[in-house]
C-alpha cells in the first residue's frame, strides 16, 4: 500500500498538542515508574462529585435513560441551565438561547468554529488558557493577544483591548477568573469592554468556568448587562463548579441563530451530551448549592497558604489569585541560570530533579511564570511547594 504524501490533514497543523496534556504525561509516566511525584499540573478539583449528583445518575442509569437525546441536551436541562443563570446572575435566556455541550472546551470550540471566518481576529488577554488559541487557529483565525501585567495582577483592561481592535476584529475572549492566573476583572472593567464590544458590532465571548470560584465580591456576568444578549457569547461548564470534570457537561448561551449554528455542528459530530451526565447535570444546577460554597472555602485557605508560601522563596514573585485555583508565580529568578533557558525548561528540570509537575508559562503565552493548581490536599502543597523552593535556591 502507498502512503500518502501528506499523511495528516493540512488544517491539523494549525493546533498543537496542549502543554498541559504534555506534563500530566510525563508526570505520569515518572508515577508509573514508581517516583513520588507531587502534581501541581492537573486543572481539576480534587473533591469527589458530589452525593446527590451522583445518585441523580444513578436513578437515569436505573430508569434506563440510556439512549440519544436532542443534539443540544434535553429541554429539561436547557431549561436548569437558564434557570440557574438567572438565579445566580439575574440574566433572562430562553431555552432555545441555550445549548449543552461535552464540557465548556466544547461550547468554546463550537462558537469558534460557528462564528470565526478565515482571516478574522480574535483578541485574548494573555496570559491565556491554551485552547483559545488553538481553536482560533483551527478556524482560520488569526489570535491578537494582549499583554495584561503582572503588576495588575494580569486583569485585562477595556483601554488594553483598545489598543488593539481593528476592522477585522470579530471576537474578544474574556476568562475570568482566569487560568492560568486566577485573574479577575471587575464588574465595572467588564461593562467597559462590553460597551466596546458591543458598540462595534464585535462578539464578546465570556468563558465563565471558574465563575462561582472568586475570592472577593459576588460572582456576575456580563450577559445580565441591558442589551448584551445580542453580542456576548457564555460559554460555561459544570466541570469545575461541581467538581464533575470527567462527566463532560457544558453549555452555551447565545443568540438563537449562533445557536442554530452551534447546533448543526454538534449534530454532525459529538451528537448529544451523554444522557445519564444530563441527568446528572440537571440536579447538579437545581440540588443544594452548598458543596460550591464549601469548596470555595478550601480553595481560599489554600490560596492563601500558597501565595504565602511562594512569597518564602528568595527571588519568586507572585500576584495574589482573585478567582479559580491557580498560583502564577514569576520564577525569572532561576531561569538563565545553570541552562534553564525558559520555563518549559524550568518545570522538566523541577519535574525531574525533585519530582513536582507544574505547567510552563510558555503554554500561556508568557515566558517568566509557571502555574500551579491548589486544587491539590494541604499535605501535597507543603511537600511541592518545600521542593520548589530547594530547587529554586539551588538553581539561582
Ligand atoms: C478557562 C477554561 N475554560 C474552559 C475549560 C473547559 O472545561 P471543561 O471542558 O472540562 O468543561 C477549562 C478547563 O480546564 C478552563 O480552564
Amino acid at each position: 500500500m502507498q502512503t500518502a504524501a501528506n499523511p495528516i490533514a493540512e488544517r491539523i497543523s494549525t493546533i498543537s498538542v496542549s502543554s498541559t496534556s504534555r506534563v500530566a504525561a510525563e508526570a505520569e509516566r515518572l508515577r508509573s515508574s514508581g517516583a513520588d511525584v507531587v502534581d501541581f499540573g492537573a486543572g481539576e478539583p480534587d473533591f469527589p462529585t458530589p452525593d446527590n449528583i451522583k445518585q441523580a445518575a444513578i436513578r437515569a442509569l436505573d430508569q434506563n435513560f440510556t439512549k440519544y437525546t436532542a443534539t443540544g441536551g434535553t429541554a429539561e436541562l436547557k431549561k436548569a441551565v437558564c434557570e440557574r443563570h438567572r438565579l445566580d446572575f439575574g440574566t433572562d435566556y430562553k431555552p432555545s438561547e441555550c445549548m449543552v455541550t461535552v464540557g465548556g472546551k466544547h461550547a468554546i470550540f463550537n462558537l469558534t468554529q460557528a462564528l470565526v471566518n478565515a482571516g478574522d481576529e480574535v483578541i485574548i488577554p494573555s496570559p491565556y488558557w491554551v485552547t483559545y488559541k488553538d481553536v482560533v487557529n483551527y478556524a482560520g483565525g488569526r489570535c491578537v493577544f494582549v499583554e495584561t501585567g503582572e503588576e495588575q495582577g494580569f486583569a485585562v483592561t477595556a483601554a488594553l483591548i483598545e489598543q488593539h481592535i481593528t476592522p477585522r476584529t470579530r471576537m474578544v475572549i474574556v476568562n475570568s477568573p482566569s487560568n492560568p492566573s486566577g485573574a479577575v476583572v471587575d464588574q465595572g472593567e467588564f461593562e467597559k469592554i462590553f460597551r466596546l464590544t458591543s458598540e462595534r458590532g464585535i462578539y464578546l465571548m465570556t468563558d465563565e468556568c471558574y465563575c462561582k470560584f472568586l475570592y472577593a465580591g459576588e460572582p456576575f456576568s456580563i450577559a445580565s448587562h441591558a442589551g448584551a444578549k445580542e453580542t456576548v457569547l457564555v460559554a460555561g461548564s459544570l466541570s469545575k463548579t461541581y467538581a464533575m470534570t470527567g462527566w463532560r457537561i457544558g453549555f452555551a448561551l447565545a443568540p438563537e441563530a449562533v445557536i442554530g449554528a452551534m447546533m448543526k455542528l454538534q449534530s454532525h459530530s459529538t451528537s448529544n451530551p451523554t444522557s445519564i451526565s444530563q441527568k446528572a447535570a440537571v440536579e447538579a444546577l437545581r440540588g443544594p448549592q452548598d458543596s460550591v460554597a464549601a469548596m470555595l472555602a478550601e480553595y481560599r485557605r489554600r490560596r492563601d497558604f500558597v501565595v504565602a508560601r511562594l512569597r518564602q522563596i528568595p527571588g519568586v514573585r507572585c500576584a495574589e489569585p482573585q478567582g479559580a485555583f491557580y498560583a502564577y508565580p514569576n520564577v525569572v529568578v532561576a531561569i538563565g541560570a545553570e541552562g534553564i533557558r525558559n520555563t518549559l525548561q524550568f518545570s522538566e528540570r523541577l519535574l525531574a530533579e525533585d519530582q513536582v509537575a507544574v505547567v510552563p508559562g510558555e503554554a500561556f503565552g508568557t515566558n517568566r511564570h509557571v502555574r500551579i493548581s491548589y486544587a491539590t490536599s494541604m499535605k501535597e502543597l507543603a511537600r511541592g511547594l518545600d521542593r520548589i523552593h530547594q530547587f529554586v535556591v539551588r538553581h539561582s
